[in-house]
C-alpha cells in the first residue's frame, strides 16, 4: 500500500521459460518469466493500481474480466501497451467479493496472448456474509485455472484446427499450469474456484469416487460472487471466460477426481465432434489426508437477495453468427450502444448459426432472465448461449460516464471474437 493509500501491484508480461509437461525449455508468456500471473488480490472500496509492463517484445493489453472499472481503466482493445511501456489503471474496487481474472485484451491476437500464458486470477474480498466458506487461499480455498494446450515436441502448438470452428482446442490439461495435477486435501471442507481459462473449451465438471460414482458438491458462487444460497449439484458447466466456486466436502483417505465429461454443446453431430463435445479430461485429482482437519458446515444462506431491478429502459438484442454480431464485425470506431449511466436494460442475445457461443459484456454482472437454473441465476458476466437459442439477460450499467471510450461485448471463444465477433458501447 503506498502512502497516498493506494494498494499497488506489479505485473511484469514476460517471456520465459516452464515445464509444462514436456521438459524444461518450453517457451512461454506470463508474467515475470513464468507461465500464467499470481493472483491478484484486493479489498472492496480499496483503491487499486496495477503496474503492467509489456516485455512480451510486441504490444498487448491487460483486460480486468468480470471487473466495475472505468472504461479507461479496462485494458480492452482501446489501452494498448505498447512493447516495453508501462501501463498504471487505477480504480476503486467496488463490487462484492468475487473470483475475477486478468488476461489481454488486443483486437486480433486475444486468443494467442491468452493461450501462451498471459492470465491470472484477480480476487476481490468483502466483509459478505459467507462466514463459513473455507478461506484459507492455497489450503482449502485453492484456485483451479483449467486451460487445454497442445505441443509439437516441447513447444507450445498454436496451430488451429480448421474443423473446429473455434480455434485451438487443446488435447492436454493443465491446471494452473500444471499437467497431472493432485492436491493433497487435509480439510473436510475444500473450495474450488474454478476458472475456465481455455480460449475456446467448453467443460463439464463433475467429481467421481475412485469406482466412478458421482459426488454432488455445493456450488456456492458464479462469475460475480456468491449465491443467494449453496446449490447443490453433480455437474457443472464452464464455457471459455465462466467462473464458479465449488465446495467439496471429503472424508479421510478419499480419492477423488474432478472430471470434464462430454459437454452438451447442442450443436450438429460434426461440430458437437470437432469442437470438443466428445472429449472428457480428468482436470485434477484429490488426495485426501488420513486426518483430516474439521470445517464448519455450510452457511444456509450466502447472501441478501439483490434488490428488485427497475424496470429496462431499453431492450436491445443481438445476434451472433459468422462472426459477426447483427450482421458487423468488430470496428473499434464504431460504437453499437449507448447506455444511460446507472440504467437497467435487457439485453436479448441469440446463437443464430447453431456454433459454439458465450456472451461476456465489460463492466457488469448480468441477472439471466427466464431460467430455473439457480446456478444461471448468480451473478454472471460471461454466458453460454445455446445454439439456435436466445438468453435475455438483464443488466445494470455502472456509471462510470465516458463518452469517448467504449466497453466490449463479444464471444468469448477467443478465435471468434478475434475474427470479429465483438461490439462496443460507452455509457453516457
Ligand atoms: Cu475476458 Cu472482453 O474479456
Ligand atoms: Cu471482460
Ligand atoms: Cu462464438
Amino acid at each position: 500500500v503506498t502512502d497516498d493509500g493506494v494498494r499497488e501491484f506489479d505485473l511484469d508480461l514476460t517471456r520465459g521459460t516452464a515445464d509444462l509437461g514436456h521438459g524444461p525449455g518450453t517457451e512461454v508468456w506470463g508474467v515475470d518469466g513464468g507461465y500464467l500471473g499470481p493472483t491478484v488480490r484486493a479489498h472492496r472500496d480499496e483503491q487499486v493500481r496495477v503496474n503492467v509492463t509489456n516485455g512480451l517484445g510486441e504490444t498487448s493489453t491487460l483486460h480486468w474480466h468480470g471487473m466495475r472499472v472505468p472504461a479507461a481503466m479496462d485494458g480492452g482493445p482501446h489501452q494498448m501497451i505498447a512493447d516495453g511501456e508501462t501501463w498504471s489503471p487505477q480504480w476503486r474496487i467496488d463490487q462484492p467479493a468475487a473470483t475475477l481474472w486478468y488476461h489481454p485484451h488486443l483486437h486480433g491476437a486475444t486468443a494467442e496472448h491468452v493461450y501462451r500464458g498471459v492470465a491470472g486470477l484477480f480476487l476481490v474480498d468483502d466483509e459478505a456474509p459467507g462466514d463459513g466458506l473455507p478461506d484459507r487461499y492455497g489450503i482449502d480455498d485453492v484456485p483451479v485455472i483449467v486451460q487445454d494446450k497442445n505441443f509439437d515436441g516441447d513447444r507450445l502448438d498454436t496451430g488451429i484446427s480448421a474443423l473446429s470452428g473455434v480455434g485451438i482446442l487443446g488435447e492436454e490439461i493443465l491446471v494452473n499450469g500444471t499437467p497431472g495435477p493432485y492436491l493433497d486435501v487435509t480439510t473436510q471442507a475444500l473450495r474450488l474456484r474454478l476458472l475456465n481459462a481455455s480460449t475456446a473449451r467448453v467443460y463439464d465438471f463433475g467429481l467421481y469416487d475412485e469406482d466412478g460414482g458421482a459426488r454432488p458438491y455445493e456450488v456456492v458462487a458464479t462469475d460475480g460472487g456468491l449465491l443467494e444460497a449453496p446449490v447443490p449439484r453433480e455437474r457443472l458447466m464452464l464455457s471459455p471466460g465462466e467462473r464458479a466456486e465449488i465446495v467439496v466436502r471429503v472424508d479421510p483417505d478419499d480419492r477423488l477426481v474432478l472430471r470434464s465429461t462430454p459437454p452438451d454443446l447442442g450443436t450438429d453431430i460434426f461440430h458437437t465432434r470437432f469442437a470438443g463435445g466428445a472429449d472428457s479430461f480428468d482436470v485434477l485429482e484429490l488426495r485426501a489426508a488420513g486426518e483430516l482437519a474439521p470445517s464448519p458446515p455450510l452457511p444456509p444462506r450466502l447472501r441478501a437477495a439483490d434488490p428488485a431491478p427497475d424496470d429496462p429502459a431499453e431492450i436491445r438484442r443481438f445476434a451472433l453468427a459468422n462472426n459477426r454480431i447483427n450482421g458487423e464485425a468488430m470496428d473499434m470506431s464504431r460504437i453499437d450502444a449507448v447506455v444511460r449511466a446507472g440504467s437497467t436494460e435487457v439485453w436479448e442475445v441469440t446463437n443464430e448459426d447453431g456454433l459454439p457461443h458465450n456472451f461476456h459484456v465489460h463492466d457488469v454482472q448480468f441477472e439471466v432472465l427466464g431460467t430455473d437454473d439457480a446456478v444461471l441465476r448468480g451473478r454472471k458476466d460471461t454466458v453460454w448461449i445455446p445454439a439456435g437459442d436466445t438468453r435475455r439477460l438483464l443488466v445494470r450499467f455502472g456509471d462510470h460516464v465516458d463518452p469517448e471510450t467504449p466497453y466490449m461485448f463479444h464471444c468469448h471463444i477467443l478465435y471468434h471474437e478475434d475474427a470479429g465477433m465483438m461490439g462496443q458501447f460507452v455509457v453516457v
